[in-house]
């Protein structure tokens, strides 16, 4: 057993048992103060009816950790020191000291935020006070039955010399240093906020269809008021499509945005008091890039969809984090998808998908949707649970129909509002509305691991045969996989003309599955249309390889998808052999839906970016081949330059037609002008000749997206030191993009030189490694975006992370358990950087007081290693 074993029990979802105790008020006050805040908690306790076969008389546990316990009373009386035990994870109140029925626990606490580095619980951030309690952080402020499935209506009292003084609900009152607030709707603990500090608010209102008028606010320092127009744009659209898509309306008087510099995550979703971390609210033309309007458009959307999925509706348990996460993604790739163009969208998630989610399930950290055990349930937060999980429902929703849909979603939300549920409720409304078994879809949320799904196309005597057959390799603890109901959408197109003959969606279910059509000719086969399931596909009908489908596809994804798997192709021959001539059909197909004017310009840049060097990884690595880094580097490089041949001056020609007249705009049109001009820039840029051009289009810019643009390809090429120069001087006092440019350098910079740039940035006075941003610009970017430095064969970057993790985990377990994950892909790459990435893993793993996020993560990564 390890060490982190021995310390820290498993938490499994088998084990679960409903709360001995049930709350029906609790009553905060808070006295504010950096080094000793006090917290008086009054809790009214309910035995739970529904305990059944618990033996009786039950001691109350609550959960608390590093609290400094000052007075404890029940129904008024002092608990004498001899009922009550305290150890580091909590405090137990002998089950002898607890009168009969219900009643009130009143304790005084304290704690110390400007010693909380960790990010959970109460801290400071800037001289603001600030809290994070999900998932397990309310404990870190008072003692409590830390668990979602304990949910009570809040008031709270904040006394503090901060102007402003904030938590969740309604206002009931305040005056100088109090407030006080009231939050009718009974919520779990790790909804719970509070917020204190020098703030202002940007203010606007929003009509609810049945009349409620709600008070919106976003809080920001004073300074930052001009930069909150998009985001508060972006949550009113969000509360009108919830409306009108779900019939979801607001539910209090006022929705509260708190904008916070240090935050360990995206958002959280506080009832009526969303905190966000900055970099998904702040914006303006000349600070913020068309991505980052796009983050905080489906950012401030999710946050918002929780308050109906998520807050009115919560999950049970931890295990059920997806009941809440995967629907909220879902609900807010839809909300995106709709205000932006679905083909685009789709297009996007699936990168994502693939980039982040397959990725993980290829790896030692593979877990289901919802898993069954954790040691620290931070850890869970993941690619699985949100965009597998969103996936999920993205089939549910093909195999129902959109009707039955809809009705199920209304049938969710009348029998469950108020309730903490499970993936078994979830799935219990879609049969009940559809009248379908659900048993073996049941299993994408139980088994890990992507599919792989084959198909091999027959034509004989008239008769078309499509053979699909399924398999999931084994992930750790599930050696054997069941067969899982996989929705394939499909078409087939006449060789001849192009036109589609039949789409339809075929529902795999068995290992092997034949399906056939009369047809007088061999049809072109396209699967998956739309990415209609998270799934691997391969096989010569499968492929979806061609300059056919790329030229005659009508499928937004699947017409993408076939230009996708030709560079893929190219890329894994040229990485081996790099005289080998890339494929001209390709290069042929490329240039024509590069000027294809019926084409959308968004989707015309996506069409002409080449795969990321880490999709290129995972395709050698699919197809059983072992990837070089740096030779699928320069094999891009050169697919590259080839393009820029191919196109010639058409290029030029796209890039000259695209600029744009007039005041910059965020709204999707514009970023797709603004796209495709970046994706010609690159390739032009790509012949040496052109290289300054890069230059030229950094000077001239007056956004920071055309800004972006250009610098990293004048880092890229080696020719950025007078830009970056500029860039700095120009942004010293901006931290969001000093973000930026921090980021753009460890993602860019050449291979040969890129662990000399990071460490070399890692002694800049504004490397301000304590706070998760600007950590994360530097050496996440490195270690996730720049994959030919980070897999430097003399494993100099991975020394590089491992030094980074072992100094950040004492300050901010959270941030550096989640960075282990560079670290994931480990068994994909030969057995010298196997051996390099198993040491930096032992080496952190063996730190002592490691954090159990840290230790959970490291015994994850290294355990088919150690057997
Ligand atoms: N529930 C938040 C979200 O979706 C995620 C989150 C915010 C979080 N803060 C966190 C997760 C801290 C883990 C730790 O959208
Ligand atoms: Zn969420």
């Amino acid at each position: 057993m390890s060490r982190v074993e021995a310390e820290t029990p498993r938490v499994r979802l088998s084990d679960y048992a409903p709360p001995d105790f049930l709350v029906d008020r609790v009553a905060l006050r808070f006295r504010l103060d950096p080094g000793a805040t006090r917290v008086t908690a009054r809790i009214a306790f309910r035995p739970n009816p529904d305990r059944r076969g618990a033996p009786a008389p039950r001691d109350l546990l609550l959960d608390g950790r590093n609290l400094v316990l000052h007075a404890a009373r029940i129904d008024g009386a002092a608990v004498p020191p001899e009922a009550l035990r305290q150890g580091p994870e909590g405090l137990r109140v002998a089950a002898a000291w607890l009168p009969e029925g219900d009643f009130v626990w009143e304790a005084e606490t304290e704690v110390a935020p400007e010693a909380n580095t960790a990010l959970e619980g109460l801290y400071i951030s800037r001289g603001m006070y600030c809290t994070q309690c999900e998932a397990q952080g309310f404990r870190k402020i008072t003692f409590y039955p830390d668990r979602p499935d304990v949910m009570a209506p809040f008031r709270v009292r904040i006394e503090g010399d901060a102007p402003v003084l904030l938590s969740n609900g309604n206002l009931l009152g305040s005056g100088p240093g109090w407030a006080e607030w009231e939050d009718p709707f009974p919520k779990p603990s790790y909804l719970f906020a509070l917020v204190a500090g020098d703030l202002r608010a940007v203010e606007d209102r929003f009509k609810t269809r049945s009349g409620r008028d709600v008070l919106l606010q976003i809080w920001v320092r004073p300074g930052d008021e001009p930069r909150c127009g998009y985001a508060m744009d972006a949550l009113k659209r969000a509360m009108a499509w919830d409306e009108t898509e779900y019939g979801r309306e607001y539910d209090l008087d006022r929705f509260m945005i708190v904008v916070v510099d240090d935050f360990n995550a995206g958002a959280m979703e506080n009832k009526g008091l969303n905190v966000f971390n900055s970099r998904y609210v702040l914006a303006s033309p000349d600070t913020a890039t068309d991505s980052d309007y796009k983050s905080i458009e489906a950012i401030v959307a999710h946050e918002y969809f929780h308050n109906w999925t998520g807050n009115r509706i919560t999950c049970r348990d931890w295990f059920q984090l997806c009941l809440k996460e995967g629907l909220t993604v879902f609900r807010d790739q839809q909300f995106s998808s709709d205000q932006r163009g679905a083909g685009v969208k789709r297009i996007e998630d699936v990168i994502r998908l693939r980039a982040t989610q397959f990725r993980e399930d290829a790896s030692p950290l593979a877990h289901p949707v919802r898993p069954e055990e954790y040691i620290e349930i931070n850890n869970f937060y993941t690619a699985t649970v949100y965009e597998k999980g969103a996936e999920v429902i993205g089939m549910l929703r093909r195999i129902v129909g959109p009707e039955t849909y809809a009705r199920a979603l209304d049938l969710y939300f009348d029998r469950h509002d108020g309730q903490a549920c499970t993936i078994e409720d979830w799935l219990r409304v879609f049969e009940d509305a559809s009248g379908r078994d659900l048993t073996q879809f049941a299993r994408w949320y139980s088994q890990a691991g992507t599919p792989h799904v084959t198909a091999r196309g027959t034509w004989e005597g008239g008769l078309f045969t499509l053979a699909l057959a399924q398999s999931t390799a084994p992930t750790a603890g599930q050696p054997r996989k069941a067969p899982l109901l996989i929705p394939v959408a499909c078409a087939l197109f006449d060789p001849e003309t192009g036109a589609p003959l039949t789409e339809t969606v075929l529902e795999l279910s068995r290992e092997r599955q034949d399906f056939t059509w009369d047809l007088p000719a061999r049809p072109v086969v396209s699967l998956l249309r739309g990415f209609s399931a998270p799934v691997i596909l391969s096989g010569p009908a499968g492929g979806n390889g061609g300059a056919f489908l790329l030229a005659h596809e009508t499928d937004p994804f699947s017409k993408w998808q076939a230009g996708r798997s030709l560079a893929l192709g190219i890329l894994a021959k040229t990485s081996a052999d790099p005289g080998a001539a890339p494929d001209p059909d390709y290069l042929a197909a490329l240039a024509r839906v590069a000027e294809d004017p019926a084409l959308a310009p968004d989707y015309r840049a996506l069409l002409l970016d080449l795969p990321s060097l880490e999709e290129a990884i995972a395709h050698l690595v699919e197809s059983g081949r072992i990837p070089d880094p740096l030779a699928l580097h320069h094999a891009r490089r050169r697919l590259e330059a080839a393009i820029a041949d191919s196109l010639g001056p058409r290029l030029r020609h796209l890039y000259d037609a695209h600029g744009l007249d007039g005041p910059y705009s965020p709204d999707a049109a514009a970023a797709g002008h603004r796209a495709l001009r970046g994706c010609a820039l690159a390739l032009i840029t790509a012949q040496d000749a052109e290289a300054a051009l890069a230059a030229t289009h950094f000077a001239a810019a007056d956004n920071m997206t055309e800004r972006m643009a250009a610098l990293s390809l004048l880092v890229g090429r080696n020719r950025a030191e007078a830009a970056l120069a500029a860039f700095r001087a120009a942004w010293r006092d901006d931290r969001l993009v000093l973000d930026k440019w921090f980021a753009v350098q460890a993602a860019h910079s050449p291979p040969e030189t890129a662990v000399a740039t990071v460490e070399a940035l890692t002694r800049d006075p504004d490397f301000d490694w304590q706070n998760p941003n600007r950590f994360r610009a530097l050496i996440g970017t490195f270690a996730n975006a720049n994959l030919a430095a980070f897999h430097a064969a003399d494993g100099a970057g991975y020394r590089l992370l491992a030094d980074w993790l072992i100094r950040l985990d004492p300050v901010n377990p959270q941030t550096t358990a989640r960075m282990t994950s560079a670290f994931a892909t480990w068994r994909s790459f030969d057995a010298g950087r196997q051996a390099l990435i198993r040491g930096e893993l032992r080496r952190l793993g063996a730190r002592p007081g490691l954090s159990r996020d840290t230790g959970e993560m490291v015994e994850r990564l290294l355990r088919e290693a150690d057997g």
